[in-house]
């Protein structure tokens, strides 16, 4: 069976056994902040688990798109080098929400693979978690598996529920214990069963896995029972194809097959020539293009932080092991098609971005081959000091600054005999993960454990709640009774017109006041979904649980925003307008100042797409029409139209913005009318990573003060030239003309000045042995004056040995030259060494002409007063 045969073979199983088949989610989380990717087929009902969230159905099966290259499960490093370890790889899963549980998620799972898959049954070992009597009794006696195959395994990785048989998605969520199914490849392979010594050999592998959710576990470790006991299975579908095609490596599966071809194709045409075709490195190519592909098809790029990082490690590994192979140029990007033909057909959303997603590699992928270019320089330089060991700090340099990583250094390193200083790494990597770790503590606010019911939000109408209550507070991150004077606290009430930072809007400011008690709240933010923290400083008073307010947002800085964020979607709709459909939002930050736009577009706004932009968002401001919001079902937000951000999460019911000619699903708070926003002006653009461009603007009042700064400008430029502001481009344009007619003429004064002092030098020479030796200042001179001088010496004094320097600051450049006649004595480059050393420096260069620059110039006149002597040797 073909792998594309046993993925529709597993969705028709269950789906005849009731199950509704849903597509896969994207390899990025909609809204779970818990999860950089997708890893398990669970992860788009966590939600149902909880009972948060319903859906029609109550059984479901997916073919889901799973990423274990960070977080929790982390296979990264063991890609390409075991049989079956993959960053991508898809699940085949089958799930029961309060529907059925252990009875027959066995029995379904025993049907498919002995029935359908048709797997000899004494192939098959199971575990069940230690202390699930029931799973066990249900393997035993209702399916009939001896128990001799049936395997117990407890809490065997140190902690309680800390088990191979007790799956959790992450830290925190649904977790439960599970039971395994496993297929013995047969003797021939080394290997023992499961919870055995040797049970990390190739014989038998885990194919399935069972999980029965019981518990949500909270980030104190407590597990908090599911309201409903339910299944969630998962099966690696690599895996159960090499099973079912009778290979024993996931990259003997036919889909692996072709696209291992295709890599080796794509690296020997990049340099390779003819590659070996059963190096592990092409196996780590095949697997990263999935993973990074598909990474980017669902909307992430390469970046410093987050998803977008672990994208750039995936592509650099691949790239690192197409480098090692042989390759020079970009080769990965070249494998999206390849990857298409296998997958494009389960997995339409691949081909449709195909074109879009071999761009985003190749950039990333031509910075990559740059940036090893430029680590090799300053490696080579660290070699060429005949050094046996590269030290830490240099190798942590070439990792942090140049992204030029370490096991390459090792490489390069290994390849001239060289050691590289792990340790000394190791040290540097550690200062800098403290750093990071005490940087990244100061955001923790929103890890708040709250258990109280849903803030009420008015803030779409209202800024002002004159009777809310309080009904958490917290002082220092932990939950208190109450918080008094000087306290930094977060406050939970249970109405509030407040905003809370979401969809790039920041949180609102303002104050919560009552007879005795003042509260200044400088931010907004989200506990949970519908649970808002108003952090803030206790002033004067005492705020306790119960307490009424007046809960009162800065109007004033509300209004900035506001304006700011209706700006946004009509400039949004305008960018799309000028410069093409492909415009995607792929961040907004909204905030009293400014709005910040980041998009999907390739190439950097001209000057003349900036002024188009602007004139259709000012239109639509002058046309000063009424916003509206609807809330309406998620449906019918589709039928109209309404613009939707891909990879968002939305409810069931959305809220639809209708700015100017704008429709967008959105929950922020707007104008009334697009005249509100006043004056939009773009004052930045640029790049943020490949694929990526930020547009920056202002509005109303900062819109005015932007323009008054700019005049403020001019007119001052204008005032130092002595011109109106209409004139100034003429007369910089002069005043530039002149400048380069006053720098030509210092460097020929400079010339004049050098050779007259070079006159004077001849007087200057000593013989020695019969050759003149000649070592001077030269006041004021450049690095070509000094060469320059050195020429006309030399012509002059015929058979001579000459060491020019010139002073600026405490540097000093120095020349040394000598005739023709004299080279086989006396070098150049030695001689201008020997002079350097003596200044802090070091140089050399040709027998008859070397240059060099040292740092303490007050050594210069016993370096000079050193030549005679030490050319005297030489003779
Ligand atoms: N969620 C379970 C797993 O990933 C099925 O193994």
């Amino acid at each position: 069976m073909k792998a594309a045969e046993i993925r529709q073979s597993f969705l028709k199983f269950f789906e005849s056994k009731g199950h509704a088949i849903v597509a896969s989610s994207p390899v990025v989380p909609g809204d779970d902040p818990t999860l950089l990717f997708t890893n398990a087929g669970m992860n788009q009902f966590k939600d149902v688990f909880l009972g948060f969230d319903k859906r029609p159905y109550s059984r479901a099966t997916t073919a889901q798109k799973c990423i274990r290259a960070g977080g929790k499960h982390n296979d990264l490093d063991n890609v390409g080098y075991t049989a079956r370890h993959h960053t991508f790889f898809e699940m085949l899963g089958n799930f029961s929400f309060g529907d059925y549980f252990k009875h027959d998620a066995i029995q379904y799972a025993w049907e498919l693979l002995t029935k359908v898959f048709k797997l000899p049954e004494d192939k098959l070992w199971v575990t069940v978690y230690a202390e699930d009597d029931e799973a066990f009794e249900i393997w035993n006696k209702t399916v009939g598996v001896p128990a001799e195959r049936i395997v117990r395994i407890g809490d065997n990785k140190g902690a309680r529920y800390a088990s191979d048989n007790f799956w959790m998605m992450g830290d925190t969520g649904p977790c439960g214990p599970c039971t395994e199914i496993f297929y013995d490849h047969g003797p021939e392979i080394a290997g023992g069963p499961p919870g055995s010594p040797d049970e990390d050999g190739d014989r038998y592998i885990e194919i399935w896995n069972n999980v029965f959710m019981q518990f949500n576990r909270d980030e104190a470790g407590v597990m908090h029972k599911l309201p409903k006991p339910s299944v969630d299975t998962g099966m690696g579908l690599e895996r159960i194809a090499a099973v079912l095609q009778h290979v024993h490596s996931n990259y003997e599966i036919d889909l692996f097959v072709n696209l291992l071809a295709a890599a080796k194709g794509a690296v020997d045409a990049s340099g390779a020539g003819h590659c070996d075709a059963a190096s592990p490195s092409l196996k780590v190519i095949a697997d990263h293009i999935r993973a990074c592909a598909f990474t980017v098809a669902d909307g992430v790029i390469p970046g410093n932080a987050g998803r977008g990082y672990v994208l750039r490690r995936i592509t650099r590994r691949a790239i690192r092991h197409g480098y090692k192979l042989g390759a020079r140029t970009p080769f990965f990007h070249k494998l999206v098609a390849a990857l298409v033909k296998e997958m494009g057909d389960a997995y339409p959303e691949l081909r449709q971005n195909e074109s879009r997603v071999t761009e985003v590699l190749k950039q990333e992928e031509e910075r990559f081959f740059q940036t090893i270019a430029n680590g090799m320089e300053i490696l080579e330089a660290a070699l060429a000091t005949g050094a046996q060991v590269v030290d830490g700090e240099t190798a942590f340099k070439l990792h942090d600054t140049y992204g030029f990583p370490l096991d390459l250094t090792a490489d390069v390193c290994r390849e001239r005999g060289v050691t590289v200083d792990e340790a000394g790494f190791n040290v540097a990597m550690n200062r800098q993960r403290e750093l990071a770790r005490a940087a990244g503590k100061f955001k923790m606010a929103a890890g708040l454990e709250y258990s109280g019911s849903a803030t009420t939000f008015h803030g779409y109408d209202k800024l002002l709640h004159d009777t809310a209550t309080v009904v958490a507070v917290y002082v220092d991150g932990v939950q208190a009774q109450s918080a008094r004077a000087g306290d930094d606290a977060v406050i939970v009430l249970d109405h509030t017109p407040f905003y809370a930072e979401s969809g790039g809007q920041v949180g609102d400011a303002g104050e919560l006041r009552n007879a005795s008690t003042r509260v200044e709240v400088d931010d907004t933010m989200k506990i949970q979904a519908d649970v808002f923290g108003h952090h803030g400083r206790v002033v004067e008073g005492e705020v306790r649980v119960g307490d009424a307010f007046n809960a009162r947002v800065d109007a004033e800085r509300r209004a900035r925003i506001m304006r700011n964020h209706s700006a946004t979607h009509l400039m949004h709709k305008a960018l799309r307008e000028v410069l093409g459909g492909h415009v995607q939002q792929k961040g907004s930050l909204v905030t009293p100042e400014r709005t910040r736009f980041d998009f999907a577009h390739t190439a950097p706004l001209t000057a003349e797409e900036i002024r188009r932009v602007e004139a259709i968002v000012n239109a639509e401001v002058l046309a000063n029409e009424a916003t509206d919001a609807t809330v309406m079902a998620l449906e019918d937000a589709q039928k109209t139209g309404a613009m939707m951000l891909f990879g968002e999460k939305y409810g069931e019911r959305v809220r639809v913005l209708r700015i100017g000619s704008t429709q967008e699903l959105c929950g922020g708070t707007h104008v009334q009318r697009t005249g509100d926003i006043g004056l939009f002006k773009i004052v930045a653009e640029g790049g943020v990573a490949a694929g990526i461009r930020r547009v920056e603007a202002v509005t109303g009042e900062n819109a005015l003060a932007y323009v008054q700064s700019l005049e403020t400008t001019v007119s001052s430029v204008a005032g130092a030239l002595k011109v109106t502001p209409a004139d100034v481009p003429a007369r910089l344009t002069q005043v530039q003309e002149q400048v380069r007619a006053l720098e030509k003429e210092i460097a020929a004064l400079k010339g004049k000045l050098a050779s007259s002092q070079g006159d004077e030098l001849l007087t200057r020479a000593v013989e020695v042995k019969g050759l003149k030796v000649l070592a001077a200042t030269l006041e004021g001179a450049d690095a070509k004056t000094l060469r320059e001088t050195m020429d006309k010496l030399k012509d002059k004094l015929k058979s001579a040995a000459i060491v020019l320097a010139a002073v600026e600051g405490a540097k000093v450049q120095i020349a040394a030259g000598v005739t023709a006649d004299s080279i086989a004595k006396v070098k150049a480059g030695e001689l201008v060494n020997f002079v350097a050393q003596q200044v802090g420096g070091k140089g050399g260069g040709k027998p008859d002409m070397a240059m060099a620059g040292g740092t303490d110039a007050s050594k210069l006149p016993q370096a000079l007063a050193s030549v005679q002597g030490w050319v005297a040797e030489r003779l």
